[in-house]
């Protein structure tokens, strides 16, 4: 297949270009930080919500449509009898030049048609409810020219489920004003809904539409709405049906003449007594106010400089320099971002998700904490004390809560026997960065229920119990609905295609299903566990210090019996097994037809160094190279599944090489590569992150990799696939911060740690010396390592130029230069 290139990065902007806007799937970036969200397309379709893509959407748009990515904010410019968009769609007119840049939480579309060039700056500026789209129109030519601009946004009618299916209400309930340049979107606004939505523009409007049928016209698309095509507006005035908001501009401009035009997509919230100024009339006090905060270029500028500062600082607390652009770029710039976006959106909205079906996931979220807790170290601390909130009191918790009501999600329920592990993991992670341990302290409700909360400290403690009290017939973890693979799922023995694999338990009594993915992951929580209880002792004192080591050594003895439990049960001879079904039966292993080696218990028990000693580490990796391994990364499992298995679920479900059946779950390679690294095996621990980190993809496979090549996808297919290497799921998978895990702590090297930072850096032999300017806590440090050729170990560290002993740097606050030696 011959690889096409549809753009590039631009480091030093902190921008991908996309110069050809027929990109083989829409590429797509993320506007916003806090509250208010949009998804924009590089063709400007997607939408915007607040909050919650499902409970308070704003802007319509239509999943899996044909044409694909239908729906958006349009710009038509209609100058003679020429009808173009700045983006290329809707109307798909060929275009002088077209350029879409997206950079940090914002971005800008350029379009040139017959001598007219219109650039759009897409952006939520921080702390505000509102999209701006600063569109500016210049005059490239040498005759004055009189456009007809349309603008068009179509409303959601907010709960994006119902929106899609509720017709018999729907087509009745839309509601409109229409104020100067403002057209405000006030569905249900009358009745138990405190919020509406609006759009404005800040110049003066010559005609204006709201409903889509007189806009667009009952039997036309986007791409030839009569009023643009006649170039007339209808002034119309939505009642029911399908509101949009569409304003009509006549613009006259001389040679060489520009101007600019601000755009707002503002949602407003109101008191219960102060909804409305008059009957039926809303109050548009909020709306005038976010208005007039953005009411020219000149405060719309400085609204984006703030938000361009505010990525400077961030992406100023971990930097690195060692010469490869490929991996600088990534490791500055990329990945970071994704991690933002993830901890954002959990799985919620993207291409791939419809932002209906879930909402912030358990496991989820505290993986991608630790690719954010560096960042806004504030909003971490939130979010762990929001997810433990739906914990409850056994241990167990709701696979998912709603980001809105940040209550746990009963649809999806609980009873994935992993996830309360992840707690350990995230809040361990920020604590390191932070060095705050009076988090521990919060006291946090159960599935909260007022009166029920004890301190989050007391919710590890139940988290790793719950753990040891769900052991099975090896004294291993039971695995319950699933572990990590939500699609491995050993108590479901579904026949009917209308259950949930994830919800389903057809049976439960009596179950032996165990997971050693569970037991690495126990142990190498179990650990991060005992440490915590050891940090705390250290900083305690009178009974406590007893209390917390006692409770260390509780836990030591837990993860101690779960290794010998490993050891003795879960090695297959050349692998870790993956873990035992209902009857007792072992699975992944040489003794199975199909899926004899699965990636995932490779990885936690590599990464908690389970029988290291006896080679079994290097043993498991290895087989991970032989086995899984191929041109595009490591495969889930290997042989994959010819058939569907009733005993072993959803995972069995999938063609060859697809998601859980062998495909390359990126979210997973990492676990490999930190065992690599863990063992010291440098080159091997590259060699797979290189094949998986986007910018090197992106130099190779624009075309068969199909989706965005500036950020990690969830899935890419596997060797046993129609097609090898072709990427989906793009944006929200928790490969984002496991890559980012993996590069800045374990390859780099660079670890914080409770009492400074741990240098530990494991290489391939080929790495030149390099540089990490690291932001930590209130000090900033230089870091130089010089590798020398070694693949790991540290053999002298110097801070400020005096000898440190051992490999972690004492913290103190203020600038440090240090020098490593390998
Ligand atoms: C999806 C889910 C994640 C799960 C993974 C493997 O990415 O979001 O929770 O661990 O699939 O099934
Ligand atoms: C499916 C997917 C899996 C995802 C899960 C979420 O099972 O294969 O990746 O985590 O749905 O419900």
């Amino acid at each position: 297949m011959e690889q096409k290139r549809y753009g590039h990065f631009d480091d030093q902007h902190r921008e991908y270009v996309i110069t050809d806007p027929q990109t083989p799937w829409p590429w797509i970036n993320y506007l916003g930080n806090e509250d208010f969200f949009s998804l924009i397309s590089n063709t400007a379709g997607g939408y915007s919500f607040y909050k919650d893509a499902k409970f308070r959407r704003i802007t319509r748009y239509r999943y899996n449509n044909v044409p694909m990515d239908n729906g958006g904010r349009y710009f038509y410019i209609k100058d003679g009898e020429t009808v173009w968009n700045p983006g290329w769609k809707p109307c798909k007119t060929p275009l002088d030049f077209y350029e879409c840049r997206h950079g940090m939480s914002y971005t800008r579309i350029t379009g040139k048609k017959n001598g007219v060039e219109a650039s759009v700056l897409f952006f939520v500026p921080l702390k505000k409810w509102c999209e701006v789209q600063k569109l500016t129109l210049k005059n490239e030519s040498s005759e004055t020219k009189s456009l007809k601009l349309f603008s068009f946004e179509e409303w959601c009618l907010w709960n994006a489920a119902t929106d899609m299916e509720n017709f018999q209400r729907n087509f009745s309930t839309g509601e409109v004003e229409i104020e100067g340049s403002t057209i405000y979107h006030k569905t249900e606004y009358r009745e138990r809904r405190n919020h509406y939505a609006f759009y404005h523009v800040n110049a003066p409007i010559q005609g204006f539409d709201t409903d889509r049928e007189t806009f667009v016209g009952l039997y036309n698309a986007f791409a030839d709405p009569q009023a643009v095509m006649e170039g007339k507006p209808r002034n119309s005035h939505a009642h029911g049906w399908s509101p949009i908001a569409s304003h009509y501009i006549e613009v006259t401009l001389k040679p060489g003449e520009s101007k600019d035009f601000v755009f707002l997509l503002g949602y407003i919230e109101n008191e219960q007594d102060e909804k409305f100024e008059a009957p039926q009339v809303i109050n548009k006090k909020k709306a005038h106010a976010l208005i007039a905060e953005l009411d020219t270029t000149e405060k719309v500028d400085k609204a984006f400089a703030e938000l361009c500062a505010l990525w400077d600082n961030l992406l100023n607390i971990y930097k690195v320099k060692t010469g490869n652009d490929k991996l600088d770029r990534m490791v500055n710039i990329w990945n970071q971002y994704q991690c933002m976006v993830t901890f954002n959106f959990s799985r919620s909205a993207s291409f791939f998700e419809s932002g209906v079906g879930r909402g912030m996931g358990f496991r989820d979220s505290n993986q991608d904490l630790v690719g954010f807790v560096h960042q806004i170290p504030p909003r971490a601390r939130q979010r762990i004390i929001d997810i433990a909130s739906t914990q409850f009191p056994d241990g167990g918790c709701y696979h998912q809560y709603q980001p809105l009501t940040k209550r746990g999600n009963n649809d999806i329920g609980g009873g994935f026997n992993d996830d309360p592990c992840w707690l350990i993991f995230g809040t361990v992670a920020y604590i390191k960065e932070t060095g705050d341990f009076s988090i521990l302290d919060e006291m946090v409700p159960f599935d909260n229920q007022p009166g029920t909360e004890v301190t989050l400290f007391e919710h590890l403690k139940i988290s790793m119990n719950h753990v040891i009290e769900n052991l099975g017939p090896h004294l291993l973890p039971l695995i319950g609905r699933a572990d990590w693979n939500d699609c491995l799922n050993l108590n479901c023995f579904s026949w009917d295609p209308n259950e949930s694999f994830q919800t389903t338990e057809n049976v439960s009594e009596g179950t032996k299903a165990e997971s050693l993915m569970i037991a690495g992951l126990f142990v190498v929580t179990g650990k991060d566990y005992v440490a915590l209880c050891h940090a705390l002792a250290s900083r305690a004192c009178g009974d406590a210090i007893a209390t917390y080591t006692t409770e260390a050594a509780r836990m030591q003895k837990a993860v101690d019996a779960m290794i010998a439990a490993v050891k003795k049960d879960g090695w297959d001879g050349e692998w870790y097994l993956r873990a035992y079904d209902f009857y007792g039966r072992k699975i992944g292993s040489n003794e199975n037809d199909e899926a004899k080696i699965f990636i995932e218990s490779q990885g936690w028990c590599t990464m908690a160094e389970i029988g290291a000693e006896d080679g079994m580490v290097a043993k498991s990796l290895d087989s991970c190279k032989k086995y899984l391994e191929c041109e595009h990364g490591m495969v889930l499992n290997n042989p994959a599944f010819s058939k569907y298995i009733y005993e072993y679920g959803e995972i069995s479900s999938y063609p060859e090489g697809y998601k859980e059946n062998a495909g390359i779950f990126c979210h997973n390679n990492p676990w490999v590569i930190i065992g690599e690294t863990l063992a010291g095996r440098g080159n091997d621990a590259w060699a797979h992150y290189a094949k998986i980190l986007p910018s090197y993809v992106e130099e190779k496979y624009q075309t068969l990799h199909k989706v965005e090549p500036y950020v990690n996808c969830q899935m890419v297919a596997g060797k046993d696939a129609f097609k090898p290497g072709e990427g989906k799921n793009s944006w929200l998978t928790g490969t984002a911060a496991w890559m980012w895990y993996t590069v800045s702590e374990f390859i780099l090297g660079i670890k914080p740690d409770y009492d400074g930072i741990r240098i530990d850096p494991c290489l391939p032999e080929t790495a030149n010396d390099y540089t990490v300017n690291r932001k930590f806590r209130e000090a900033e440090y230089e870091i130089t390592i010089h590798p020398n050729g070694a693949q790991k170990g540290v053999k002298s560290i110097t801070l400020d130029g005096k000898p440190v002993e051992g490999t972690v740097i004492p913290y103190s606050a203020g600038k440090h230069v240090v020098e490593v030696t390998m």
